[in-house]
């Protein structure tokens, strides 16, 4: 196994932290820079059984500081990025674009000006892996499914400045050579998802016996992936992938929101020995999301053709080690849900 020496942003984020994990543990001779902010998104705890590895490293710092990129580029020596550094939640860049457009497009676009820089010489055994999002695509008919030409349109703030990401990443492909792969991910679920999201959101409010937000009529579709599965595609194809090209990550699992509220309903009741119904009767239809897509569908066969990757862990499955992770892990829910969080929940939901 060949030497390589991998930065990784947003590692101490929720995927970012199963793709650090998998490759630290997966690649010993490979070295893993973590280079993370540590916004309210990211969370060392998320990594405390890899910490010590003696291939893994963390490197605090922010994609829009252009000169400290350089220095960990130069620093490390670094010949391969997988970019997951974001602002990830749609709900938060209704009311905070600029913020969006900061980090996912500027901060993007530095990263590629620095790999472009520090590679200039020789872009043999390098890659720059951008992981975008299946939202770029905008909402699917019924019926439809997203492949890689199907044509972007964004409809969120946070999918707007995604897919301007990914139009700085191919262009930084076709107009300087750099070797690039794009990866585009349903909605991803498991240990260590931030609470804003929907799933931890509802098992956090089962949890405290509070209300459970649905946004509108609960039809919106979203087709669910576990995240270790996301971690093990984004392996394959920065492994396997071909420069230049994009893929769609799915696990063919679509759920209405209601229905899946329900189930996971039905499974909390069952981990919590209450009676079946109990947590459902905290359901409340709130207001709707602005522009709220109403379907997400990934149609992941090209992937599946060219690296033999597939999801793994079925939803009942997956969904089940999720309630078992957060139920075993109350004290990492109660630390991230503490202070700025009580704050982002009250004006969040404040009124709908
Ligand atoms: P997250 O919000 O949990 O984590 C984002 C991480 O990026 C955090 O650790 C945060 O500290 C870090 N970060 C933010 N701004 C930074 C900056 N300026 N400099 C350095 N680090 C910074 O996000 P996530 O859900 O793990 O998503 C990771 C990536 O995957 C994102 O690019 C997102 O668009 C994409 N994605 C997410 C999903 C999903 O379902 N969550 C699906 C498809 C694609
Ligand atoms: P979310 O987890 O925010 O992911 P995304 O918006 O990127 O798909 O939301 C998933 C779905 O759940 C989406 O249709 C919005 C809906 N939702 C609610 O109904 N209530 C909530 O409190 C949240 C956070 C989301």
């Amino acid at each position: 196994m060949s030497e390589r020496k991998i930065l990784i942003t947003g590692g101490a984020g929720f995927i970012g932290s199963h793709v650090v994990r998998l490759f630290v543990n997966k690649y010993p001779a490979y070295k893993i820079i973590n280079y993370d902010k540590l916004t309210y998104a990211g969370n060392l705890e998320n990594l405390r059984d890899v910490e010590d590895k003696a291939n893994y490293t963390f490197e605090k710092g922010d994609i829009l500081d252009l000169e400290h990129l350089l220095q960990t580029f130069t620093k490390h020596d670094v010949d391969g990025v997988i970019h997951l550094a974001a602002e990830s939640h749609v709900d938060r860049s209704l009311h905070n674009p600029n913020e969006f457009a900061a980090t996912n497009i500027i901060g993007t676009l530095n990263i590629l000006r620095v790999a472009q820089t520090f590679w200039h010489e020789d872009y043999r055994g390098k890659l720059f892996y951008h992981i975008s999002t299946d939202e770029v695509y905008g909402t699917a008919e019924h019926g439809q499914y997203f492949t890689e030409t199907t044509p972007i349109d964004p409809r969120s703030p946070y999918s707007a400045s995604k897919a301007s990401s990914d139009h700085f990443v191919s262009a930084f492909n076709n107009s300087f050579g750099l070797p690039t792969v794009i990866s585009r991910c349903s909605n991803n679920y498991g240990p260590y998802h931030f609470p804003e999201k929907l799933i931890p959101l509802l098992i956090n409010n089962i949890l405290n016996d509070k209300p459970l937000p649905v946004y509108g009529k609960g039809e919106n579709i979203r087709d669910w992936l576990y995240v270790e599965d996301h971690a093990r595609a984004i392996d394959a194809i920065f492994h396997k992938g071909k420069v230049g090209e994009v893929y769609n990550i799915g696990g063919n699992n679509e759920w209405k929101n209601i229905d899946l509220v329900n189930f996971l309903c039905h499974l909390m009741d069952q981990k919590l020995g209450k009676e079946d119904g109990t947590c459902a009767k905290l359901i409340t239809y709130v207001k709707d999301r602005a522009g709220h897509d109403l379907r997400y569908a990934i149609d992941p066969s090209k992937l599946i053709g060219e690296t033999g990757w597939r999801p793994e862990v079925s939803f009942e499955v997956g969904l089940e080690k999720t309630i078992d992770w957060f139920l075993a892990n109350k004290e990492w829910l109660r630390n991230v849900t503490t202070g700025a969080y009580l704050q982002y929940y009250t004006t969040m939901y404040q009124g709908r």
